[in-house]
C-alpha cells in the first residue's frame, strides 16, 4: 500500500513518521514545493528504519506528481499553518488556491485514491477538494474530528486524573475554536457517563478547552501542532487501508444527515476501505443539534468566499 502526503511541514513529517513506524503502509512519498525539503526529511526518516525496525520505505520529492502515481492515500497538508492569534479561517485566501491544485495534480497519478485533508480551514478545504475534483463523496475526509477527540479525551482524563485510553468521546462540528462541539453528554469512562465523575463547571472546562486546543498550542509553540495532527491522520489512513471501519468523527459531505446539506463537516463516520462508508446518527438532544446548525451555518460562511474559486 502507498501513501502520498503533500505538504513535508511539520504536521506532513509527522504523518509520514507515524505511518512508517506502524507500518500502516509499505511505501510512504513525501512532496512539497521547497526544493530539496522532502527529500531531507524523508531520508533523515528512513535512516530511522533499522533503529526502530520497520521496513516502510520513505521517499522525498520536489514538485514531481509523477513519484505519487498509483497511491492509495493521499494527504494534503500543504498551505500555511497559522501564527499566534491567527484563526484557521484567516488562511482560507492562500490555502484555497494551494489546496485545488494539489488535489487536482494528485488525481492526474492516482486516479483511485482517498484524500485525506488536514489543510485550514480544514471544513472549507475538505468542500473545496470535493468540489474541484468532482470526485464521490466517500473519497474525500477532512481529518479535524479525530484530532479534535483525541484533545477531547486527552482533557477528558486529566480532569478525572484517569487513564488515557479508558476514555471515550467524541468532538463534532467544524474544526475551528468557535464551530466545534465537544460532546460531553456521550462521552464514558470505561462506558460510565463522565458526568457522573466531574461536575458541570469542570466538564465546561473541558469543552472549553478542548475548543481551543489549537489554538493554545499555536501560542505555546509559535505555529500549529504536529505531533496530534500526523498522529490523528495516521489513525484514519490506518482505518481505511486495514479497512478497520473504525468511527471517527470526520469533516464529509452531508446531503441531509443531520438535517444540513451541500456542506462539509465533522460527523461521525464509519472509516474503511470505501473511505467514509457510512455516517452515524448519534440522536443528537436539541441542544447539541442548535449547537451543530450554529457551526454549519459558520463553516458555510467561510465557504461562500470560494465561489470566485469553485464554478
Ligand atoms: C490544529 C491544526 C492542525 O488544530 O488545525 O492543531
Amino acid at each position: 500500500m502507498k501513501v502520498t502526503i503533500v505538504g513535508a511541514g511539520n504536521v506532513g513529517a509527522s504523518c509520514a513518521e507515524y505511518i512508517a513506524q506502524k507500518q500502516i503502509a509499505s511505501k510512504v512519498v513525501l512532496l512539497d514545493i521547497k526544493e530539496g525539503f522532502a527529500e531531507g526529511k524523508a531520508l533523515d526518516l528512513f535512516q530511522t528504519a533499522t533503529t526502530l525496525g520497520f521496513n516502510t520505505s520513505i521517499t522525498g520529492v520536489t514538485n514531481d506528481y509523477s513519484a505519487t502515481a498509483g497511491s492509495n492515500v493521499v494527504v494534503i497538508t500543504s498551505g500555511v499553518p497559522r501564527k499566534p492569534g491567527m484563526t484557521r479561517e484567516e488562511l482560507i485566501g492562500i490555502n484555497a488556491g494551494i489546496v485545488k491544485k494539489v488535489s487536482e495534480n494528485i488525481l492526474k497519478y492516482s486516479p483511485d485514491s482517498m484524500i485525506v485533508v488536514v489543510s485550514n480551514p480544514m471544513d472549507t478545504m475538505t468542500y473545496l477538494a470535493l468540489k474541484a475534483t468532482g470526485l464521490p463523496k466517500n473519497r474525500i475526509i477532512g481529518m479535524g474530528g479525530a484530532l479534535d477527540s483525541s484533545r477531547f479525551k486527552t482533557y477528558l482524563s486529566l480532569a478525572l486524573d484517569k487513564p488515557v485510553n479508558d476514555i471515550q468521546g467524541m468532538v463534532i462540528g467544524g474544526h475551528g475554536d468557535t464551530t466545534m462541539i465537544p460532546l460531553p453528554r456521550l462521552a464514558s469512562y470505561n462506558g460510565a457517563p463522565v458526568s457522573q465523575f466531574l461536575d458541570k463547571k469542570n466538564l465546561d472546562k473541558v469543552v472549553s478547552d478542548t475548543m481551543v486546543g489549537g489554538a493554545t498550542l499555536t501560542k505555546l509553540l509559535g505555529t500549529s501542532a504536529w505531533y496530534a495532527p500526523g498522529a490523528s491522520v495516521s489513525y484514519l489512513v490506518d482505518s481505511i487501508l486495514n479497512d478497520y471501519k473504525r468511527m471517527i468523527p470526520c469533516s464529509v459531505l452531508l446531503e441531509g444527515e443531520y438535517e444540513l446539506n451541500d456542506i462539509c463537516i465533522g460527523v461521525p463516520c464509519i472509516i474503511g476501505a470505501n473511505g467514509v462508508e457510512n455516517i452515524v446518527d448519534l440522536k443528537l438532544n436539541d441542544d447539541e443539534m442548535n449547537l451543530l446548525r450554529n457551526s454549519a451555518e459558520k463553516v458555510k460562511e467561510m465557504n461562500f468566499s470560494l465561489s470566485d474559486i469553485i464554478e
